[in-house]
Formats: structure tokens, C-alpha cells, sequence
């Protein structure tokens, strides 16, 4: 039990509060998704584009679970689909802590507007539908979430390097 993992939606800022969560506690900080690209030498688009979603849902999961077996304490940012995938959850949940990033909706989906190009799950949809897409998605996903050890909002938590 030597491992935090941090859950959330995509652009719920998980990668920007693992690393300050990680300097804070002196633990080593890992993102998941950056591991599955060096792990595949490719970016996330391209492995959605070049082996589809599922290959990348198996990697994930591959991934995931070698970390769990490495000893070495860590704070690991998760990707948004992460836990809602295989039995990921429960595999976090027994190897450590897991925290909820809760980001309000209109915040995710006023970032994921301006970010979306590099997000393959939400490249193809038009502005027009992606208020509706997001809210949908992020209600099915939020059962997964919610699910997590301790939920932290993350409009509540200050810069933690300060
Ligand atoms: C995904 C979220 C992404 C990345 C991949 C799929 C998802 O991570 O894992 O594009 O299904 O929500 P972030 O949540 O870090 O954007």
C-alpha cells in the first residue's frame, strides 16, 4: 500500500496536482499516460489512430498492473478512462490510496474546448455537441470515480508547493 493514484475526468487537472502532491510528500511522481507512450514510442493520437482505443486499454492495464508489482512508493496520475477500464480499480484500490480529482463541469469543459486536438476521445466531436457529449460521458464515469478512497474538490485545494 505505497502508492496514491489520482483519478478524474480528462482536463480535471490530475497531472498538475500529482506532481505537487508527489514534491510535497517526497515520493517519485509517474503519469500513465506518459508511460504507455514510452512504453509503445508513440504519442496517445497515434496509438488511437494507428491500434484503436482497445490496444490502448490493454497497455493501460498492463501498465498499471507492473506498477502495482514495482515496491517503489508513488504518486500516479491516472488517465481519465483509467479506472472505468478491466478491473483497474480494484487493483488501485488494493495497492494504495485512490483520490477523486472532482473538477466542476463548466471548468472541464471550458478547457477541454481549448485542448481538445490531443485528446482522441473527444477529437471527433464538433464544438457544437461536446457540451452534451462531456456531460454524458462524465456522468457514466462518475459512478467509476466516486468510487475512489477520498474525493478531493479541486477547486478547494490551494497550491500545495506553497
Ligand atoms: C482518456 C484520457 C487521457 C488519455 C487518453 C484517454 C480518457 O488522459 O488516457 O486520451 O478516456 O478519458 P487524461 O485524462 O490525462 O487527459
Amino acid at each position: 500500500m505505497n502508492k496514491i493514484f489520482i483519478i478524474g475526468y480528462m482536463f480535471a487537472g490530475k497531472t498538475t496536482y500529482g506532481r505537487q502532491l508527489a514534491n510535497k510528500l517526497l515520493m517519485p511522481f509517474i503519469d500513465l499516460d506518459k508511460l504507455v507512450e514510452q512504453h509503445c514510442e508513440k504519442t496517445i493520437q497515434e496509438i488511437f489512430e494507428e491500434q484503436g482505443e482497445l490496444y490502448f486499454r490493454q497497455q493501460e492495464h498492463n501498465l498499471l498492473i507492473k506498477l502495482c508489482e514495482d515496491d517503489n512508493p508513488s504518486v500516479i496520475s491516472c488517465g481519465g478512462g483509467t479506472p472505468c477500464f478491466y478491473e483497474n480499480l480494484e487493483i488501485m484500490k488494493r495497492y494504495g490510496k485512490v483520490i477523486y480529482l472532482r473538477t466542476p463541469l463548466n471548468t472541464i469543459i471550458s478547457r477541454a474546448k481549448k485542448g481538445r486536438q490531443n485528446r482522441p476521445v473527444l477529437s471527433g466531436i464538433s464544438d457544437y455537441e461536446l457540451n452534451n457529449f462531456i456531460t454524458k460521458h462524465f456522468n457514466e464515469r462518475e459512478s467509476y470515480y466516486l468510487q475512489a478512497d477520498l474525493i478531493y474538490d479541486s477547486q478547494s485545494i490551494t497550491n500545495l508547493q506553497k
